[in-house]
């Protein structure tokens, strides 16, 4: 599939209400974050807009012909900034948060993106990479090409464009610094997961290259970390489950020591924590959020 247009920002046009602003240190803070339209990326929006963030989501919004199931969709994209721009808007930053279409493997559209929220809310601070896919379902050498390339260029090279695009942003900010570079590995970045070998290999890529940007951003106050969540109800861990014939994703809360799935707003708050302030010391991490799954 040719990566997705891009769009111009949809912003939220809720009133502003009359209750107080969010009056934490995140206020005036402004992320990008990619794979917004659901699952974990739209936690994250959620998450940070009730921080006080100001946040461009993004994503393809559309399907591939390359991946065997639904994507999010601009309705859904829609509606996550909708709501969290609703929730801010009761603080009185109803333009807070907006989105913005763009396939990830596209570098000019994330650098588009990141040009939009640092001319709309005067610079970045965090960059997020939630997007992702996944296919397999057979051993590597049966993999249809197209499959394997998409996983392997949405999953590892998405967050290699949005590092080129954001990172210059979050080192444009003045010192001291405190920006933020996150992305969504996996308990499949350190597990071999059978059927799932292009999906290990780019989660593995993204661990990889969260090591090396950390000691590349240095110094700099900009920090690059990442989260591995274990088997969190989303559609792409439904997507899994058709991929291992199984009855139903919650068949995957057996293998978590915690017993049952995790929620994507439990990923969110570990993203939300990296994207703060408190977790200063921390770069080159990549924190598991997995119910035990990696143990
Ligand atoms: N859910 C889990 O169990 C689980 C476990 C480990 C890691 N992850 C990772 O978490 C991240 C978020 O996944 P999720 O669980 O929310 O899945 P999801 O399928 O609900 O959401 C993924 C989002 O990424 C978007 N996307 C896909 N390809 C894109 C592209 N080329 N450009 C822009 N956007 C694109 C989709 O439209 C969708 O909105 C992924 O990187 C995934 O690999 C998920």
């Amino acid at each position: 599939m040719a990566p997705a247009s891009r769009e111009g920002p949809v912003i939220g046009t809720e009133p502003a209400g009359t209750e107080p602003a969010a009056s934490n240190a995140a206020a005036g803070r402004v992320a990008i974050i990619t794979g917004a339209a659901r699952g974990i990326g739209a936690a994250t929006v959620r998450a940070l807009a009730a921080d006080g963030w100001s946040v461009l989501a993004v994503d393809c919004a559309g399907d591939d012909e390359a991946i065997p199931y639904r994507l999010g969709t601009k309705a859904e994209l829609d509606a996550v900034v909708a709501e969290t721009a609703a929730l801010a808007g009761r603080a009185g930053g109803a333009d807070r948060i907006g989105s913005f279409v763009a396939d990830v493997r596209d570098p000019e559209a994330l650098a588009a993106a990141v040009a939009v929220a640092e001319s709309r809310w005067g610079g970045l601070d965090a960059a997020i990479g939630c997007a992702g896919v996944i296919a397999g379902g057979v051993p590597q050498w049966e993999v249809p090409l197209d499959q394997e390339r998409a996983v392997l260029d949405i999953d590892l090279g998405g967050v290699l464009n949005l590092a080129r695009a954001a990172v210059p942003a979050l080192l444009r900010r003045p010192e001291p610094r405190s920006g933020r570079f996150l992305a969504v590995a996996s308990a499949a970045a350190t597990r071999g997961l059978p059927m799932l070998a292009a999906y290990c290999a780019a989660k593995a890529g993204v661990a990889g290259l969260i090591r090396a940007l950390a000691v590349e951003l240095g110094s700099t106050g900009v920090t690059a970390n990442a989260v591995s969540p274990g088997s969190t109800d989303t559609p792409i861990l439904a997507a899994s489950a058709r991929l291992y014939d199984l009855a139903s994703p919650q068949d995957f809360a057996a293998h978590q020591p915690a017993g049952r799935l995790l929620a994507p707003a439990e990923i969110a708050a570990v993203l939300a924590f990296l994207a703060g302030p408190a977790s200063s010391g921390m770069t080159g991490a990549v924190v598991p959020a997995d119910g035990g799954l990696a143990l």
